[in-house]
This record gives C-alpha cells, sequence and structure tokens, in this order.
C-alpha cells in the first residue's frame, strides 16, 4: 500500500510517499530553520503562516520527483498531535481534503508514535525483533518506551522538565551559537574537550524519569562566572561546554536506556528523535549495545530522526494494516495538541 504521511506539528512541512510503511518512495521537507534562527526559537504564528505557505507546493514537488500521480496513493496519515495546535491544523486540513478528494482511508497518528516508527524505514518489518526498549528523545519530549509488540507502546520513563533536545536549544543559545541546538553544540564539541568543565547528571535513582534543567542552570552560572571574568566567551570555551554539556547529556540517556533494556529483558534496543542524530549518541548506544549484547538500531538517516513525513506514513501504514475497520474512507481530522500516547498519561 501506497501511503502519504504528512508531518507539520512544528516547524518542518514534510510530506512522504512510503510502501508498505517502510520503503521510501520519496520526501519533501521544508524546513523553517533560518526563519526561526531569527528569533532564537519557534514562534507558532509565523510556523503556521510558513505551512500554509509550503504544504501544496510540497505536496506537487513531492509527486513530480516521485513520478507518483495523485491517484495512485492508497491512504494518508497526519501527525494528528501532539504540537501546536495552528501548525497541525494545516496538515489535518490538507490531509481531509484529499481523504475526500481521493476517497481513500486517512490514518490520524500520534507524532511520537511516529518516532518510534522512523525506525522501520528502509529496514525490513521481520528484522526488527520484539520486545523492544525505545528512547525517543526531542526538543518536545523525552520519552522511554516499552514495545512488547507492534502498536503497543507502555511508559517507562520520561523528563520531568526540559527534553533532552529543548536542553541543547537552550544551551546552545546561552552560548551563542543559534538554533536548532543539537547540530550547533555537537559541531562546536569537536574541538572542544568533554572532562574539561564539571557538569551534574540528575541520576533520579529509583525511576527511569529524566530531568536536564538542572545541568542547563548549572551551564548558566558558569557562563555568567565566566562572562564577569572576560568580557566574552573565547571559542576554547565555547567548544569545551559544548562538549562537556552533550557528555552530560548522552551519560544520562545511555545509562537508563539500557537499565531499562535489562529489566525488561528487551530483544532490542533503539533511539528516535531529533536528538537521535548526534553522533556521538549513536555511537555511544552502538559501543554499550555491543558490550551489553543487545541489537541497538536508530533512524537510518538522520532526516529520519528530526520530525519528518515518512515517520507518520509508517506508524499510519502499521495501524491500518493491524486494525483497518478503524478507519473510514474520510473523516475530518481535528488535531489535538495534547494528544496521549500512553492511557497513564
Ligand atoms: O524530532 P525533532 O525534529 O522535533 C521535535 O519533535 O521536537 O527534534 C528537534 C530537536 C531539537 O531540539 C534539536 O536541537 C535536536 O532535536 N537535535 C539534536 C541534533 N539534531 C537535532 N540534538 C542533539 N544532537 C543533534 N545532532
Ligand atoms: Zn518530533
Amino acid at each position: 500500500m501506497l501511503f502519504l504521511g504528512i508531518e507539520t506539528s512544528c516547524d518542518d512541512t514534510s510530506l512522504a510517499l512510503v510502501e508498505d510503511g517502510t520503503r521510501v518512495v520519496g520526501m519533501r521537507t521544508a524546513s523553517q530553520i533560518e526563519m526561526h534562527n531569527l528569533t532564537g526559537g519557534v514562534v507558532p504564528e509565523l510556523a503556521a503562516r510558513e505551512h500554509v505557505n509550503s504544504i501544496l507546493p510540497v505536496l506537487r514537488d513531492l509527486c513530480e520527483t516521485s513520478g507518483v500521480s495523485l491517484d495512485c496513493i492508497d491512504a494518508i496519515a497526519v501527525t494528528r498531535g501532539p504540537g501546536l495546535v495552528s501548525s497541525l491544523l494545516v496538515g489535518d486540513l490538507v490531509a481531509s481534503t484529499l481523504a475526500w478528494l481521493l476517497d481513500i482511508p486517512i490514518i490520524p497518528v500520534h507524532h511520537i508514535g511516529g518516532h518510534i516508527y522512523a525506525n522501520w524505514l528502509e529496514r525490513l518489518d521481520a528484522d526488527i525483533r520484539f520486545p523492544l526498549v525505545i528512547l525517543t528523545a526531542s526538543g518536545g519530549h523525552n520519552e522511554l518506551v516499552y514495545m512488547p509488540r507492534h502498536l503497543t507502546f507502555e511508559h517507562i520513563g520520561r523528563t520531568r522538565d526540559d527534553a533532552a533536545g529543548e536542553a541543547f536549544d537552550k544551551v546552545a543559545r546561552i552560548l551563542g551559537l543559534g538554533y536548532p541546538g543539537g547540530p550547533l553544540i555537537s559541531k562546536s564539541a569537536l574541538s572542544g574537550n568533554a572532562v574539561s568543565i564539571d557538569l551534574p547528571r540528575a541520576w533520579l535513582p529509583g525511576t527511569y524519569d529524566f530531568s536536564f534543567s538542572g545541568l542547563k542552570s548549572e551551564v548558566l552560572r558558569v557562563v555568567e562566572k565566566e562572562l564577569r571574568q572576560s568580557d566574552s566567551l573565547s571559542g576554547q570555551f565555547v567548544a569545551d561546554m559544548a562538549a562537556s554539556f552533550q557528555m552530560a547529556v548522552i551519560d544520562v540517556l545511555v545509562a537508563k536506556l539500557f537499565q531499562a533494556a535489562r529489566e525488561y529483558n528487551a530483544s532490542e534496543v533503539h533511539i528516535a528523535g531529533g536528538v537521535s542524530a548526534n553522533v556521538l549518541y549513536r555511537e555511544t548506544v552502538e559501543r554499550r549495545g555491543q558490550e551489553l549484547g543487545f541489537t541497538v538500531k536508530f533512524p537510518v538517516k538522520n532526516v529520519y530522526s528530526t520530525d519528518n513525513g515518512a515517520m507518520i506514513a509508517a506508524l499510519g501504514y502499521f495501524l491500518y494494516r493491524d486494525h483497518p475497520q478503524e478507519y473510514t474512507m474520510w473523516r475530518n481530522v481535528l488535531p489535538d495538541p495534547n494528544l496521549k500516547l500512553f492511557e497513564s498519561q
């Protein structure tokens, strides 16, 4: 089945054509990074306006470059939430209209569930072994999840304050590096020393929860102290802070991930979400997986780690494959900015 996946929950207008939940036929993304860089973060009204401007040109470009006409599409998957309501509305309206026009099923999906299913893209479904433990971390969420089987998400832990990606973004702003913080911090960290500045790790013993706000406050405190001693931050100080901060985040993410993987007897350990594009994080998870005897998986391309339409199509396909009766040929998708992934949330 050929699915069109539509993702507009935050600052990327991303559409993709995916066959049977795994084979990516094409993907086109209009990024708003340059615009949000000017304001140091996402301004919801501006994000929604950009989605309105971009979504139909992105759809046309996707169909033309993939050589696929609209009537070849079998179903549409669209992000229903969580996210910015005005941004979600753009994707949901376009998806609902297309589904009505083409008389095909529409599958509203959970954004974080989509990040989890990014690990199915360009892999064979049969190559993924349940049960698995997955840590998905990005700008808006930080969730440790147990999956005993397809489409079953059980909560293990989550952030109590900032998500890991959010912490990267805030620390990048403190260091004057720009937005989004993750790629800029990891680039700066390449010339820094990760053990040069002693930063705290919030272990929160006895839980699988995370906390990054204390780490961010400590970075701010050390930076302010440095600024009192010299007028500006030297390039070496910024690089050392970037490397030390990155290491502090990765230490906690990796330790909790594998602790959970052992307790839950996982067959595989996955990472996903924007932060899983981080090279050092991927390498550390892979190395730890080898040491402990776990198969590790992360999105096969960086563009499947950050927000993208293909992951939405992937989850939509598996939902439809397993529960076709739950999805009508057409429905008006109402965005839900607080959509829950777990019953217990
Ligand atoms: O998944 P995503 O595109 O959007 C949300 O759902 O939030 O993730 C974006 C987040 C941003 O906070 C960004 O700083 C972070 O992912 N990120 C990274 C890297 N690339 C993106 N964090 C660390 N290292 C990276 N290389
Ligand atoms: Zn996301």
